[in-house]
């Protein structure tokens, strides 16, 4: 393989900064950077660049939707708490018009009621929701299938 010819976006929303010390009976041990270290690598199999996001701010996610999500190929989506509650996420992936997955470590539909609603599945691709890492990796391979089909 020559270079990558895809580009994936990953954007992480508030409190991941904090994965491997928070809650990790439900979260895990494992910190965003492993997380990102294994979707770079993943990335180099795949052929895709990775470049990624990580804020607690709505207006920051909202931005860098807007500037760098746009240019991307692909997104892959875990806003986290604002899954829940974001207009302006959802808008702002709508404006920026380019597919993404949204991926969540737990199952929200195994936890509190107010995880069930998400203001961004009906907008994505597809969801998967509840497997740790693999849930990033799933979502990963599915956008590349997504956006190189047949290959
Ligand atoms: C989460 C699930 C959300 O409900 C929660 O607010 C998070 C993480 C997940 O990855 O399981 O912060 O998106």
């Amino acid at each position: 393989m020559t270079g990558p010819d895809l580009s994936v976006g990953v954007l992480n929303g508030p409190n991941l900064d904090l994965l491997g010390t928070r809650e990790p009976q439900l979260y895990g041990d494992e910190g965003l950077d492993g997380i990102l270290a294994a979707l770079e690598s993943l990335g180099q199999e795949l052929g895709a660049r990775v470049t990624s996001v990580q804020s607690n701010h709505e207006g920051v996610l909202a931005d860098w939707i807007r500037d760098i999500g746009s240019q991307q190929d692909g997104i892959l989506v875990n806003a986290a708490a604002y899954t829940h509650t974001s207009v302006a996420v959802r808008d702002a992936l709508l404006a920026a018009g380019v597919p993404f997955v949204e991926v969540h470590l737990t199952n929200v539909w195994a936890r509190e009621s107010f995880r069930h609603h998400s203001l961004l599945s009906d907008i994505a691709l597809g969801v998967v929701s509840g497997f740790g890492l693999d849930s990033y990796l799933l979502g990963m391979r599915a956008l590349a299938a997504h956006l190189r089909p047949g290959a």
